[in-house]
């Protein structure tokens, strides 16, 4: 337990987590893949842009609410879809869920996560959530994972797809990366292959054995009939991507780099944004995450087209901190920022935050 009230930003939850957590956990929480630059642009790229503040707007009351399908929730910033949460605190996914439901946001709940997704759903009872889907070459196991979430009340099925095999992370590699004996992947009643070790990541071993690297865009209509949740496709970075995926029926589009962890050498996500707004067009939602760590990026974000962004490690940092009053705090540090950054730009509404209000930096 410590006062998280006395931590002021993200990156003092970082900092406190990481004298908290295993390094082997700490090191698969932080890795990027390979050299790690598509981690390290995802914060750049926030860098290469600018705020220009309006002046003299009544900023006394800045709402900022809003809804994604549908749902309203208190703010645009939603909680991303990571795996092994109980490697953080021992209430792993309930703390978050709890967390998320106090916050009014949605929580993603990842297929690897380590509490099952029905148990995560009863931590929180009503509170608005989303179940991530890792596509498996068993497809009676992946339609019974779709199958459960629908029954279990989550509201949208997002499909990871920029996941056909595991990047590689060295860390992970060299650490032996691996549950503990105590945990599981709930959801997948047979994980046995993850609990034993191997040489290596086993998380890595996991997914070339189980997941379907040959998932295409033929097998979307599928997944589709499979229930009547609508889907979110989440990994995309090209706009011709993203038109498919609307045309094939997807209701909103992440645009994600797995927070650089899976193709090093790909874009920014902030890069990809304006691209991928654009061409959608306002006929699916667009969110994005991969280096959110400020209300201010928050704001560039939604005014480079995103109408929602995603958090996934600071989530997971006030997990390992305080659990779920950790992540609430971590919540609430992105509402104040957001708020402030609203205010002192100028910005009364969400609707104000438009494509005028930033501009690249000049070198
Ligand atoms: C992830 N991410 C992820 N995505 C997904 O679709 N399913 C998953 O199970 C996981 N697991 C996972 C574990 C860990 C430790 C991390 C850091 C990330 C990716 C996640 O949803 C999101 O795209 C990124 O984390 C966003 O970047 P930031 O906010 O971490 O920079
Ligand atoms: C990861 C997977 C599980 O990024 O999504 O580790």
């Amino acid at each position: 337990m410590s006062d998280v009230s006395k931590l002021l930003t993200l990156a003092d939850f970082r900092r406190l987590a990481r004298a908290r957590l295993e390094p082997m956990t700490w090191d698969y929480y932080r890795s990027g893949a390979d050299g790690e630059t598509t981690l390290r642009e995802n914060r750049r790229a926030y860098g290469r842009w600018q705020i220009w503040p309006r002046v003299l707007v009544d900023v006394s009351e800045r709402p900022l609410a809003t809804t994604v399908l549908g749902t309203p929730v208190s703010m645009p910033v939603l909680v991303a879809p990571t795996a092994y949460q109980r490697l953080a605190h021992d209430d792993g996914e309930r703390a978050t869920a709890r967390a998320a439901a106090a916050a009014g946001t949605v929580m993603c709940v990842s297929t690897l996560a380590t509490v099952a997704l029905e148990d995560v759903a009863a931590a929180a009872p009503g509170a608005p959530r989303w179940f991530q889907l890792y596509v498996h070459k068993d497809r009676a196991l992946t339609q019974r994972l779709v199958e459960r979430a629908a029954a279990a009340g989550y509201q949208a099925i997002v499909i990871t797809v920029d996941t056909p095999l595991l990047g590689r992370r060295v860390a992970d590699e060299r650490n032996g990366f691996a549950l503990p004996a105590h945990l599981t992947m709930a959801n997948l009643a047979d994980a046995a292959l993850l609990a034993a070790r191997s040489d290596g990541s086993s998380l890595n071993s996991y997914f070339a054995a189980r997941h379907d690297a040959a998932f295409g865009w033929r097998d979307l209509a599928w997944l589709r009939a499979l229930s009547p949740l609508p889907l979110v496709i989440k990994g995309v970075l090209r706009a011709d991507d993203a038109v498919r995926a609307v045309d094939a029926g997807c209701a909103a589009v992440v645009v994600s780099n797995h927070g650089g962890r899976q193709l090093d050498g790909a874009p920014a996500t902030l890069e990809a944004l304006p691209e991928v707004a654009a061409a959608v067009a306002g006929r699916a939602e667009v969110y994005v995450d991969g280096g959110v760590r400020w209300g201010s990026d928050v704001l560039k974000a939604l005014a480079l087209g995103a109408r929602a962004v995603m958090l996934g490690r600071p989530v997971l940092w006030g997990l390992a901190v305080d659990g779920e009053g950790g992540v609430r705090r971590v919540l609430e540090i992105v509402r104040e920022e957001l708020s402030r950054a609203m205010a002192l730009s100028g910005c009364a509404t969400l609707a104000s935050i438009d494509r005028d209000l930033v501009r690249p930096r000049r070198e």
